[in-house]
């Protein structure tokens, strides 16, 4: 009987003590004053979105504008402390201000599970400012202008496919098709190579770039471990990475063997890098090895080609369902076409409306959910006594700012006049973050502003776009990693006769 009793107390004992771990760190927050949510223990703020039930967009969006009129707002992952920004003042000292202490977004990576995941994204400070030294003069608007012909050849793939493929009934899933440009533009650009997945429904690329952002069970449980239970995500290193990354780099390794062999020399971001890998003077301590060339092919693969992709799929989206600003936007298209007949690097930028449109389209739709730092050492916000620890996380949502009624009314109206320039000049830099901002902000952001428009112009310019049966009302997928919304983007296209 007292065995029992002992085994009993014991058992209490361990779970008071488990209780006890995983909720010590809860009154954080409250002893700075930081305001929050009410943790719950094991899961903290973020049951929700460890379950996938929600998005980690819409989850902050929701605290964005439960906290109005914070400056920030103390959340826990798990049982860690995690800082939620608000005041775009102390965003900007975070982004660009105080950058060195926020040099980067605390992504725990494994090389063993992710031979790839070495790129300039998720790499820790130390790594990413030589490499990232190195690696933006490829995406200097000189390297764009030589490579924009390349962008205009896709899309005349991209407008033979459409001949082709709106068929009498018109309607065209609009993420796929998409994607199949960008993964072309990408393909010529990065690779030097001929993708065709706008003609090959068998390519290898756009199906690997398929598998990276699937929302099936084993992204999902990966993608939550890695951000939210490192231990876990570690422990995953015993497993085989999956089979699209030994598919990338087998495709890859081949292409570099090959212009390695015949001495290629195009000027594509793989010559660059090649280039780099024989002349690594300034990267440091970096042993830049083959995995890690490949390792910043990937991530242009996948940043390259997803979100300029999204950004076409919403922004037909909400043209379909708004006419006037579609009729607004084709005007403006004809009006370029009967001046110029060709499109040029420098004429995409007297677009003045498409511009706009491209714009509201990413505050509506950001490609990112939060942008991500962690404190590089003890800081304490400007103008405030609230102290964070070394390895805090910081999360700045893009879509609460994007959606604040006080910074856009009526935030859910598609209108791009919220780009005109009085409007712009009277906003804070930090209310409109669609390419992050400071030195970590997107490195391809430009290449992806002119394939996106590229894009745009050679659909809207000879198709219109509605809305249909077909047509799912907009909604992020609460599953996946990224802002995407479920279902897929189902419009009709009508083509416009010449006249
Ligand atoms: C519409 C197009 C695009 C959007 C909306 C977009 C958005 C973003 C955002 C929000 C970030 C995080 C910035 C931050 O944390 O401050 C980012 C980072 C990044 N993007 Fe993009 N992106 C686009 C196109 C591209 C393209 C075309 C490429 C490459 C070919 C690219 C490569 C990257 C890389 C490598 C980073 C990490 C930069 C670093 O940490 O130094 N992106 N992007």
């Amino acid at each position: 009987m007292s065995n029992y009793f002992e085994i009993l107390c014991g058992v209490v004992a361990l779970l008071l003590a488990v209780y006890y771990y995983a909720t010590s760190t809860f009154d954080f927050w409250k002893n700075r004053g930081v305001v929050g949510p009410k943790p719950l223990p094991f899961v903290g703020n973020i049951k929700e979105i460890l379950f996938a039930r929600k998005s980690i967009a819409e989850y902050a969006r929701e605290i964005y504008i439960a906290y109005k009129n914070e400056p920030m707002v103390g959340l826990y992952a798990r049982r860690s402390p995690l800082l939620l920004l608000r005041d775009p003042e102390l965003i900007k000292d975070v982004l660009i201000r105080h950058f060195p202490n926020f040099a980067d977004r605390g992504t725990t990576i494994n090389e063993k599970v992710e031979p790839l995941a070495m790129n300039l994204f998720f790499l820790e400070a130390e790594r990413w400012r030589p490499l990232r030294n190195r690696l933006s003069p490829m995406f200097s608007s000189g390297k764009l202008r030589e490579m924009f012909y390349l962008i205009v050849e896709c899309s005349q793939h991209l407008e033979k496919h459409l001949e082709k493929n709106v068929g009498r009934k018109g309607i065209i899933e609009c993420q796929e098709l998409a994607a199949k440009y960008t993964t072309d533009v990408i393909g010529t650009c990065a690779f030097g190579i001929e993708i065709s997945a706008l003609e090959n429904e068998d390519s290898e690329f756009h199906k690997i770039g398929k598998e990276v952002f699937a929302v099936n069970l084993r992204n999902i449980v990966h993608q939550k471990l890695k951000e939210f239970v490192p231990m876990l995500y570690h422990l995953l290193g015993l497993l085989p990475p999956p089979n699209f990354v030994l598919a990338f780099m087998k495709l890859v390794s081949e292409t570099m063997k090959y212009k390695r062999e015949n001495n290629i020399a195009r000027p594509d971001f793989m010559k660059l890098l090649m280039d780099l890998q024989k002349n690594p003077d300034k990267l440091q301590n970096i042993e830049f090895t083959d995995t890690m060339l490949m390792a910043q092919l990937a991530v242009f693969f996948a940043a390259g080609f997803l979100a300029p992709s999204m950004a076409i799929s919403n922004a037909l989206y909400e043209l379909a369902l708004n006419h006037d600003i579609q009729d607004k936007l084709h005007e403006e298209i004809e009006e370029f076409f009967a001046n110029d007949g060709e499109l040029k690097f420098d004429d995409i930028k007297r677009m003045k409306y498409l511009d706009k449109v491209f714009k509201e389209t990413l505050r509506m739709h950001p490609a990112g959910s939060v942008l991500r730092r962690r404190a590089q050492s003890n800081y304490t916000f400007n103008g405030t006594k609230v102290s964070i620890h070394k390895g805090m996380m910081i999360w700045i949502p893009l879509y609460g700012i994007h959606y604040d009624p006080d910074i856009y009314p009526n935030p859910k109206k598609f209108d791009p006049e919220r780009f005109n320039e009085d409007a712009v000049a009277a906003r804070h830099r930090m209310h409109y973050l669609p390419f992050g901002d400071g030195p970590r902000n997107c490195i391809g952001g430009r290449f992806g502003v002119s394939m996106t428009k590229v894009g745009l112009i050679t659909i809207l310019r000879n198709y219109k776009v509605d809305i249909c049966d077909k047509t799912i009302p907009y909604e992020i997928d609460s599953a996946s990693a990224l802002p995407i919304p479920k279902g897929g983007t189902y419009l009709k296209m009508t083509k416009i006769p010449r006249q």
